[in-house]
């Protein structure tokens, strides 16, 4: 495994569209322990492709464990499509290509999602509060959104 470079804010690489991945292979699986790997070396919940300037729609996720449920959601989701979203949320967001901005962001509650694994598999997973915040900032990320533009104009502006 290897720890990769995690590109920040300026990068134009962040601002660009990632392509659906179409090879499931060693290296799509290699590929995929390194962001998580790197991810969790910068204390992150969630690192995209592109941010490591790599375009394809993939991101590592690991939001700890859940106090109430005692679970430990985290892996790397290939080809991600959020296919419900309910409720809403405002908590504070970070991003590893923003290191210690912190802004409340306004998010769907809970969202469920396709995706493949790393290997192709099909997965549908549900998330909710930070898992779902996860998901939608890093989901964002494979389109060339960052979560200051999600902010109120003020904060928004702050931020930048
Ligand atoms: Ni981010």
């Amino acid at each position: 495994m290897a720890l990769l470079e995690i590109r920040l804010y300026g990068d134009p690489v962040l601002k660009q569209v990632s392509a659906p991945v179409t090879r499931f292979d060693a290296e799509l699986a290699r590929f995929g322990d390194d962001l998580l790997e790197t991810m969790r070396d910068a204390h992150g919940a969630g690192l995209a492709a592109p941010q490591v300037g790599v375009l394809k729609r993939m991101f590592a996720y690991d939001v700890g464990v859940d106090e109430e449920t005692g679970e430990h959601p985290f892996g790397v989701l290939v080809n991600p499509v959020i296919t419900r979203r309910e409720g809403e949320q405002t908590g504070e967001e970070g991003c590893l290509s923003f290191p210690g901005l912190y802004y409340a962001c306004t998010r769907a509650m809970a969202v469920t999602v396709a995706a493949n694994d790393v290997h192709g598999r099909r997965l549908e997973l549900d998330g909710e509060g930070v898992l779902a915040r996860c998901f939608q900032h890093e989901i964002d990320h494979l389109d060339g959104v960052l979560f200051i533009e999600r902010l109120s104009r003020g904060d928004r502006k702050r931020a930048l």
